[in-house]
């Protein structure tokens, strides 16, 4: 099967960049969010962002205005659906939330629509079971920012079909990606599990009252040649996901480990979420 038509649900952090992407690679692409401000939001960013790029030469203007005709952002879920091949939901990282949204999706969505989730860290198969369709329910990771970062990770639980995964991992080649395949669910997929491992370490750090953030930051782009810092990188994807995620590890697994660190669920309390938020660890103002 090949993807020509794409849904992205959620035109939040992700969302918005992972349907600017799409459609930059010529995918027709229908976008939606239940909040009209974040959708008037990404709407704004789509055409500065393809403005910018016609200034910096990185672009034509018929590439700018071709992406632009590829490109709708729609209100409802029921227009941004229809006729479509693969849905990518990028919503929040509420499990009873994605599941709903999903059961709704395989009502709504012709049959042979692929349903995919960017979650970061929930594996489709506690999802798919919400469908008629498991065989049709992956994941199909990105990276923030979605624009720039080449990796995709696509899992295959044993509920997904070889002809899913095909399809999936030639739509992000076709996005200028490089996806890689998973064989088994496992929580946090590959990049996750490494990142947790260095943001745990660096909210302790902090905690422990070791060194500042900004220091932490100064160590790892300075000593292990990252592009960017673990709170620098905090703010980017969101403090809130940051919470949400470990509530959600911590709710199924009931160890107090999983919690989000005082530090994190601090920050989420004030509403300091990050860059989107004008304030996280950083001032954006
Ligand atoms: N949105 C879109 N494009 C962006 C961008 C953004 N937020 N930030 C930078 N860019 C683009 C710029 O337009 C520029 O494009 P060009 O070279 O084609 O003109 C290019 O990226 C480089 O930008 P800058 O020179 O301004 O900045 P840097 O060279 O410092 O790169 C960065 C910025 C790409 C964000 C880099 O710092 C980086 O790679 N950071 C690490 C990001 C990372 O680790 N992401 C993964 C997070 S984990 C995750 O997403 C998992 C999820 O589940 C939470």
């Amino acid at each position: 099967m090949e993807i020509k038509k794409i849904t992205v649900i959620g035109a939040g952090n992700m969302g918005h960049q992972i349907a600017l992407c799409a459609a930059l690679s010529g995918f027709e692409v229908k976008c939606t969010d239940t909040n009209p401000d974040i959708l008037a939001k990404a709407i704004a960013f789509a055409n500065n962002y393809l403005n910018e790029r016609v200034t910096k030469g990185k672009l034509t203007e018929e590439e700018a205005n071709k992406t632009k005709q590829n490109l709708a952002f729609v209100p409802t879920i029921q227009e941004a659906v229809v006729e479509t091949d693969l849905v990518i939901e990028a919503i929040i990282e509420k499990l009873d939330v994605k599941r709903k949204l999903f059961a709704d999706l395989d009502a709504m969505c012709p049959a042979h629509t692929i349903l995919a989730t960017n979650s970061s860290y929930i594996v489709s198969s506690k999802i798919a079971d919400a469908t008629n369709r498991p065989d049709k329910v992956c994941n199909m990771h990105f990276f923030n920012p979605a624009l720039v970062m080449k990796l995709v990770e696509v899992v295959q639980g044993s509920h997904v079909s070889n002809e899913t995964v095909d399809a999936v991992m030639n739509a992000a080649k076709k996005m200028n990606k490089t996806p890689v395949l998973l064989h088994k669910e496992i929580y946090g997929f590959l990049v996750n599990r490494l990142l947790q491992a260095t943001r745990q370490e660096a909210l302790k750090l902090l905690d422990m009252g070791v060194a500042s953030f900004e220091d932490i930051d100064t160590a790892a782009k300075n000593g292990l040649g990252y592009p960017m810092g673990p709170f620098q990188l905090l703010d980017l994807t969101g403090i809130d996901l940051a919470y949400h995620v470990g509530m959600e590890k911590y709710k199924e697994s009931g160890d107090a480990a999983d919690r989000p660190s005082p530090t994190v669920v601090e920050k989420f309390t004030k509403g300091d979420f990050g860059k989107k938020a004008g304030k996280g660890f950083y001032d954006y103002e």
